[in-house]
């Protein structure tokens, strides 16, 4: 299964052993007292392998400390003691582990496993309850398996654990206390606003809140039963119990009123075969994202009172029943920044920044904060360590700050002050954020960047004098400022005549760019500058572009079968906007390139130009003629005398044009044999191709 954490490292020596056997113990008394612990759930997991692999080849160096063989890594608490053990489940990872458990424990029996029982592994705390005469009498954490601790004080806050039965009967019933998802961010918000720190995640909430006994406020948990056994003198349900197989017994529970994983999206199900255990397992695995729970694992159980009789129980967890451990999807991490995005209808959403870490088989580095209040809530701070979940196809979430982890020198995270799209206001009234021009301020976004000094270069139109345009209604795209007319610019706050005719003449020169530059100005999605450009000189002209299917557009170079239909489509769509900008004038041709059908006449003839068939590497500063360049007209000049730019140097390069300062591209060069020219040389090269003002 993807992302299953196999460690192949091994302990070193009898002093490493200690100390890993120190720091589990230590997490683990920390998890079961309070919930949390510096190790997550999969650190944890494979320190205590480590230290299982240590143990099985130096058995007569186990420490008494260790955490193998003992309930709940050994952490003990509470005095109220268990009728019956209540054990843990031994792990496994893999479809292989899984098949050789299943081998042993036939071997065992001496004959297959009569049926199975498949479920979710909730990932909660588990907890024993009391009824007698269909009352809730007791509700007792597991503790250290042989006693636990009184958590009667809960009852009435857990969804699902009635405090009456449908019927007057007596037993215990024992599953796990969780927080869903939801009950998780309630519980979070109402701490946060009661000064509190928030929990770091569900599992954490439900410890923590099982366990507190004087808070000013109350928060849901939920609890699904997972078995059931006699107490003494039970009645109807404890009769006999002893010979009902495990899904009777989770059904009888609840036809009883208490809640189990049966009305969930993975309800506890039987399996005949491993294949078909194995399948189920893959399920609910995949079903794991889309739940309003946690879940860590899935727990296969033989079904039979008998094949679980006499396959009998370890001192730590029984032998009819293993927990296969699905990956974790929640790990710490450390929150670097957050930015601010502006979507299409102006909202300003906030995305966390994180140090970057491996989740379920994916590098995970950024994840979704809702909104401004969202972050308030969560008390959240630059540098926190954070509990990020990911799972699945999900976007990653933060659950919450891991408090105790915090050194001192969290900073607090900045809100911005002004749209940081379009630097207009921000309407801060509802909890999601939006500048204040809502769609318009993607207008003067993607205005500002069309006129911007590599697509039409419009001097003399910052996004300020954008906001003004489109606030007077002057503009509703691009295209409308080929129309503008000198009288309508002189009805602008600080524009004098002066400011309007510069402008006018800077519109009028962007008229006149290539091809390549209106197509970047369009923004076309999927295409750059430079794929702009690659466009162009492949179709020469607006028309023959737009006249061009996905079969055509591929051919352009670097365009592959998923980018080829998203162009056409996009435009397709910017059909319109196209219209207008031909019908206001602007050029559409691109200078120097032939369209498709002479071009390709052309290339059987060989390469043309000073460049023809060349591939051309800038580095360093220009000088002389080519000082004012910028790197994407240096790539549009290469281009239009017929070569090819390009960013790496290696044993394709023909040419690299080094200028001061080259560093070590021009190395590089030198080490291959590369050609190598000074800016001054490259300039009387393609003299022709130079742009003219
Ligand atoms: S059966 C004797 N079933 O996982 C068998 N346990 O890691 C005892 N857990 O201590 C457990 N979901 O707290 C069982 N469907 C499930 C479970 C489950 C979660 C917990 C339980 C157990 C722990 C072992």
């Amino acid at each position: 299964m993807k992302g299953m954490t196999n460690t192949s490292a091994v302990l070193a020596h009898s002093a490493a052993y200690a100390e890993a056997v120190q720091t589990a113990t230590r997490a683990a008394a920390a998890y079961y007292a309070q919930g949390d612990s510096a190790l997550d759930d999969d650190a944890y997991d494979r320190l205590v392998r480590l230290i299982e692999a240590y143990e099985q080849e130096h058995p007569d160096e186990v420490l008494p400390d260790s955490p193998t063989g003992k309930v709940a890594g050994g952490a003990a608490v509470g005095d109220v003691p268990h009728t019956a053990a209540m054990l843990s489940l031994d792990n496994v990872f893999s479809a292989e582990q899984f098949a050789t458990w299943t081998a042993s424990l036939e071997r065992r029996l001496g004959r297959p496993v009569e049926r199975w029982s498949v479920e979710p592994k909730l990932d909660g705390l588990a907890v024993a309850a009391r009824y007698r005469q269909g009352r809730l009498v007791r509700l007792i954490t597991r503790g250290d398996g042989t006693a636990g601790e009184d958590v009667s004080h809960a009852v009435g806050t857990i969804v699902g654990l009635p405090g009456e039965l449908t019927e007057p009967a007596t037993f215990e019933v024992r599953g796990e206390v969780l927080m869903t998802t939801e009950q998780f961010e309630k519980a979070n918000a109402v701490r946060t606003e009661h000064g509190g720190e928030p929990f770091a995640n569900p599992r954490n909430g439900a410890a923590g809140t099982l366990r507190a006994k004087d808070r000013p406020y109350t928060v849901e948990m939920t609890f699904f039963a997972y078995g059931a056994l006699p107490l003494p003198g039970s009645g109807e349900l404890g009769e006999g119990l002893g010979e009902w197989t495990h899904s009777d017994i989770l059904r009888r529970v609840a036809a009883l009123g208490v809640h189990t994983a049966a009305d969930t999206a993975v309800p506890p199900r039987t399996a005949a075969t491993v294949q078909e255990v194995q399948a189920r397992v893959e399920e609910i695995a995949a079903l794991r994202p889309e739940l309003p729970f946690g879940i860590d694992g899935i727990v296969v159980k033989a079904d039979s009172a008998e094949d679980q009789r006499e396959a009998g129980a370890g001192s730590r967890a029984p032998r009819w029943a293993i927990a296969y451990k699905l990956p974790a999807v929640e790990k710490v991490t450390r929150l670097i920044a957050v930015e601010w995005n502006v979507g299409r209808t102006g909202i300003i959403a906030p995305r966390a920044v994180l140090e970057p870490v491996e989740i379920d088989g994916s590098t995970v580095t950024y994840a979704t904060l809702h909104n401004p209040a969202d972050i308030t809530r969560r008390d959240l701070r630059l540098g926190d360590q954070v509990m990020v979940y990911k799972a699945g196809d999900i976007i990653p979430r933060i659950e919450a700050p891991v408090a105790h982890l915090r050194t001192g020198e969290e900073q607090p995270i900045a809100f911005p002050e002004a749209c940081p799209q379009c630097g207009s206001e921000i309407d801060a009234s509802e909890q999601r954020w939006r500048c204040v021009r809502g769609r318009n301020c993607r207008v003067v976004a993607s205005i500002a960047y069309a006129v911007g000094r590599d697509q039409l270069d419009i001097e003399g139109l910052g996004t300020t004098r954008v906001v003004q345009l489109v606030d007077a209604g002057l503009v509703t795209d691009f295209a409308d400022l080929f129309t503008l007319t000198r009288e309508q610019l002189l009805t602008l706050d600080r524009m004098g005549e002066t400011s309007a005719d510069n402008l006018l003449a800077g519109i009028d020169r962007a008229r006149t760019q290539p091809l390549s530059r209106v197509l970047a100005a369009l923004g076309v999605r999927g295409t750059g500058r430079s794929m702009s450009r690659r466009i162009a000189r492949h179709f020469a002209t607006m028309d023959h572009l737009r006249a061009a299917d996905a079969d055509a557009v591929q051919r352009v170079e670097g365009i592959g079968v998923e980018k080829a239909p998203v162009i056409v489509a996009e435009l397709a769509e910017l059909g319109p906007l196209i219209a207008k900008l031909v019908a206001a004038g602007v050029n559409m041709t691109e200078p120097g390139a032939t369209p498709p059908a002479e071009a390709e006449e052309e290339a059987a003839a060989g390469p043309t130009g000073p460049l023809g068939g060349m591939t051309v590497v800038v580095t360093g500063a220009m000088t002389g003629p080519l000082e004012k360049l910028s790197r994407n007209q240096m790539n549009e000049v290469i281009e239009r005398a017929g070569g090819k730019a390009s960013s790496s140097v290696s044993k394709r390069t023909s040419l690299v044009v080094a200028g001061e300062n080259a560093g070590s591209k021009r190395a590089k060069a030198e080490d291959l044999g590369v050609r190598i020219a000074t800016p001054d040389e490259f300039a009387v090269m393609v003299a022709d191709a130079l742009p003219t003002s």
